[in-house]
């Protein structure tokens, strides 16, 4: 961490790398999920959606790059270890192989991508009140994400043909 921001942290950077952590083991789980769905589809979505789910998988990589880039600013070091992703997620069990259908995998999209939104909204609000913009910055963009994301994700599943 840089001498001045430390400065201003203080204490308070503890904080914000271990809800970080947590964001970070999310997005590489979600990563991982979209990824492995995209490879793997059954049925119709194989045609029309493993594409589409290959390039989402992208997005929440790049999201878990921007997290480790400002662990490391901020001192620490974004877990490494897939068990301790499984510890620290926010997003409970999260098996790819069970939703190898558009609808499943769909269906389970829509939750973590909920509780994405509600997880950077209320990092937003941390940083803020203990003052660490450059993380309130991060936190605001990727939340602006999570939200097309999972509307994005509500509007494909309401609008499924297929049951
Ligand atoms: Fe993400
Ligand atoms: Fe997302």
């Amino acid at each position: 961490m840089g001498r001045t921001e430390k400065k201003i942290l203080g204490k308070n950077a503890q904080v914000i790398i271990d809800t970080l952590k947590r964001a970070y083991s999310d997005e590489m789980r979600i990563f991982h999920y979209f990824w492995y769905v995209g490879i793997n589809m059954e049925g119709i979505g194989l045609v029309t959606y493993a594409q589409a789910l290959k390039t989402q998988a992208t997005g929440e990589l790049m999201h878990a790059e921007l997290l480790a880039n400002r662990i490391s600013e901020l001192g620490g070091r974004a877990p490494s270890n897939p068990t301790e992703w499984e510890k620290l997620s926010t997003i409970g069990t999260l098996d790819p192989a069970k939703h190898l259908t558009l609808r499943s995998a769909l269906e389970r999209a829509v939750k973590f991508e909920g509780k994405a939104v509600e997880n950077y909204n209320a990092l937003a609000k941390k940083a803020l009140e203990l003052g660490d913009f450059v993380t309130y910055n991060l936190a605001t963009t990727v939340l602006a994400d999570e939200v097309k994301d999972e509307q994005h994700t509500e509007d494909v599943l309401n609008s499924l043909e297929v049951k």
